[in-house]
């Protein structure tokens, strides 16, 4: 049980679906957001924070052992956005964590890290990133610091590489990607328990029925997801319109960001 956890990105649609099962792996959770959180359980406390303020960062971290970082720019935008929430943002949050007795890290990564793979491709955690906006660039980043962060300074995280944590798939790619919340924070319960993480990477989908990731390199966790989108192709092929077996969004993992122009190109 851990006795203090930091969420960041509370306020967030991850962080709101999450929050009423971290009592069971903490006894009390900070919440932070840049966003306000007016509604707090007796549990939990919120402290608002700008990830690109390293003293509004560091400020989190007292009495904190496990972080599930979740904070940040989550789609496309421009590269200042994306340069403070998710590389400054990450910088912080790694090297305040070194400062504070190195608390485990879960780090929302995600499939846009690996987005120009082509669908019938099988990955593992081994392959290069390929990723398919400045927003999935500023996630292997991420990944990369928290891999150096481990080797050099014995910093350990969970990058999950996650596919569509939605309360349920919005479309016929998130028969593949879809990660329900539960098996999300069954994941990251094993991590805080493992006796020994690193740095780990994980893909973030549930048992679905779909598969385009090996999860062999992080066996060791014992994580088996328990939920998957089967019970919504029917309802998904219903109503998602089908697309055409050429365009980018169906050939890459990626999706539709993968077809995204540049940021600054837009409107
Ligand atoms: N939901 C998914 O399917 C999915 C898929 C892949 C990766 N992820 C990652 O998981 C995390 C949570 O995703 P989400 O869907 O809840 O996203 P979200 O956009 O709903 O939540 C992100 C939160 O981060 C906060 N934030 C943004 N910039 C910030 C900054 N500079 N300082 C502090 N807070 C800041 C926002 O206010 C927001 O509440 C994100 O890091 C996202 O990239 C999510």
């Amino acid at each position: 049980m851990l006795e203090k956890l930091l969420l960041t990105g509370a306020a967030g649609a991850v962080g709101q679906a999450l929050r009423p099962l971290l009592p069971q792996i903490a006894r009390s959770v900070v919440l932070s957001d840049v966003v306000a959180i007016d509604e707090v359980k007796p549990h939990e406390t919120f402290r608002p924070c700008d990830l690109g303020d390293r003293p509004a960062v560091d400020a989190l971290f007292d009495g904190v052992d496990g972080v599930i970082h979740l904070g940040g720019i989550s789609v496309e935008k421009p590269f200042d956005l994306i340069l403070n929430g998710n590389i400054v943002g990450i910088y912080n949050m790694f090297e305040t964590a070194r400062h504070h007795g190195k608390p485990r890290i879960i780090f929302a990564s995600s499939n846009h890290v690996i987005g120009f793979y082509r669908r019938d491709q099988r990955l593992d955690s081994s392959v290069l990133p390929k990723p398919d906006t400045l927003y999935g660039l500023s996630k292997a980043f991420g990944e990369n610091l928290a891999s150096l962060y481990f080797d050099k300074f014995g910093q350990e995280c969970l990058s999950v590489r996650i596919g569509s944590c939605f309360p349920k798939p919005r479309d016929r790619r998130m028969l593949a990607t879809w990660l329900a919340v539960e098996d999300l924070f069954d994941l990251c319960a094993r991590a805080f328990d493992a006796p020994r993480l690193g740095h780990t990477i994980v893909y973030g989908a549930s048992a679905n029925e779909e598969t385009w990731w090996d999860n062999v390199n992080a066996a060791f966790l014992g994580w088996q997801p328990k939920h998957s989108s089967a019970k919504w192709r029917a309802e998904v092929y219903a109503t998602a319109p089908a697309q055409k077996p050429d365009e980018p969004a169906v050939v890459f993992q990626g999706g539709g960001f993968t077809a995204l122009g540049h940021p600054d190109d837009e409107g």
